[in-house]
């Protein structure tokens, strides 16, 4: 791991033959925007695509950063939220690329969390039949999960994320000091990814934030550097074995299948995704062991790590009928069947395969 400069740098890099890239984790990384996409070859008008919250945080320092060594920039804010995850927003900032010139020698900046990521990276995969994108995530989800991996996409009016494509971003750099912005609320439903991690692919990483969840609450700089780079490296690791899910990518969805149902039944506003998550990760563990594939002490590890993390463990009382047909609206569905990632002791995954009704009952939720 290269060190640079002042402060501690973790470069890593996800291989992926020609769409290769760099991740830069990095106190201050904004600065150095503008240098690292000259080195990777950028050129052109740089579009800078984010919201009105993160554009009145840091559009400025980033703008500056690739002035600095010649680019011209253009900024572009789409609205704040994952409701505006839609075709709307997406048909708008169309009509901003155009108005600004945004051609095939140009590229986009994502600037902000994993909404803003997901709907510029969709733009920069689409606009011109795809033009070169860059991750700057501001989130802690971003950073450890959204950011990475080349899911670019939109919201259907029937589900989340049903429109989109695989499309590798050129660089993702990553500045732990935006995260001193972000509210407590998102922070904390962040650290549902991370813990996703070590719940379903990585014992140790999971002791590691077992051991240091006081210094990741109190957002010690060095050990959320650490977390950001471990969650990366590990799910780089999963992409490189298998960019398009295929198979084993799906891993990534551990506590997603039941978490995004209950996102989706919180109207998208309710619960935020990292929440929701969190509360799919209770239910996924229980599921585990109804399973046989982790014990009942697994089960309190991961549900006592996600409430010290100040994450609601509670599941509210859905109607069963709309839960059902939530889960049923799973991407991963086919034939009625669900490919559920379960956690097996913890740490390492293991995949079943059951229909909406059998995963309630052994969540224990009809019990
Ligand atoms: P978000 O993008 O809505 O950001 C959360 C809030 O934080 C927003 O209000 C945003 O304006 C604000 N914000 C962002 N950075 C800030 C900062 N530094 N300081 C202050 N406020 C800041 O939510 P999110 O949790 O980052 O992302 C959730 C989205 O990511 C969902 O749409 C989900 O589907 C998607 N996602 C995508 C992938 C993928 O692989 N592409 C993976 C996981 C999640
Ligand atoms: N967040 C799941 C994935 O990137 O595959």
């Amino acid at each position: 791991m290269p060190v640079e400069g002042v402060f501690r740098v973790s470069v890593l890099t996800v291989n992926l033959a020609e769409n290769s890239y760099e991740i830069v984790i990095e106190r201050g990384a904004l600065a150095s925007l503008g240098r690292r996409c000259r080195t990777v070859g950028l050129k052109g008008m740089a579009a800078i695509v984010t919201n009105p919250t993160v554009a009145g945080l840091y559009g400025a320092a980033v703008t500056e950063s690739l002035q600095s060594v010649g680019f011209s920039v253009v900024q572009i804010v789409i609205p704040d939220g994952e409701e505006y995850k839609n075709s709307t927003t997406l048909n708008r900032l169309y009509d901003d690329l155009l108005e600004a010139g945004v051609d095939r020698s140009s590229f986009v900046v994502a600037l902000g969390g994993g909404v803003v990521g997901d709907v510029a990276g969709y733009a920069a995969a689409t606009w011109l039949r795809g033009i070169p994108f860059v991750q700057v995530p501001t989130t802690l989800l971003a950073q450890v999960d959204s950011s990475v991996g080349g899911k670019t996409g939109i919201d259907h009016p029937k589900g989340k994320n049903l429109i989109g494509a695989f499309y590798q971003p050129r660089l993702v750099l990553i500045d732990v000091s935006t995260l001193k912005t972000l509210d407590q609320r998102q922070f904390r439903a962040g650290l549902a990814e991370v813990i996703k991690y070590g719940a379903s692919v990585n014992l140790p990483f999971f002791e590691y934030i077992e051991e240091n969840i006081a210094a990741i609450l109190a957002m010690e700089p060095d050990i959320l550097i650490e977390i950001i780079r471990r969650s990366c490296e590990l799910k780089a690791h999963v992409v490189e074995l298998d960019e398009k899910e295929a198979g084993l990518r799906a891993i990534l969805n551990y506590g997603h299948t039941l978490g995004h149902a209950f996102e989706a039944l919180s109207g998208f506003s309710g619960l935020v995704h990292g929440e929701a998550v969190a509360l799919g990760m209770v239910l996924a563990a229980k599921i585990s062991a109804a399973e046989g594939f982790c014990s009942p002490e697994d089960v309190s590890r991961i549900h006592a790590l996600i409430v010290r993390c100040g994450l609601l463990v509670e599941i509210p009382p859905y109607d069963r009928q709309h839960l059902l047909n939530a889960i049923a609206a799973d991407k991963k569905s086919k034939g009625g069947t669900i490919t559920f990632i379960c956690n097996q002791g913890i740490g390492m995954y293991a995949m079943s395969h059951h229909t909406p009704e059998e995963l309630l009952l052994l969540s224990g939720l009809e019990a």
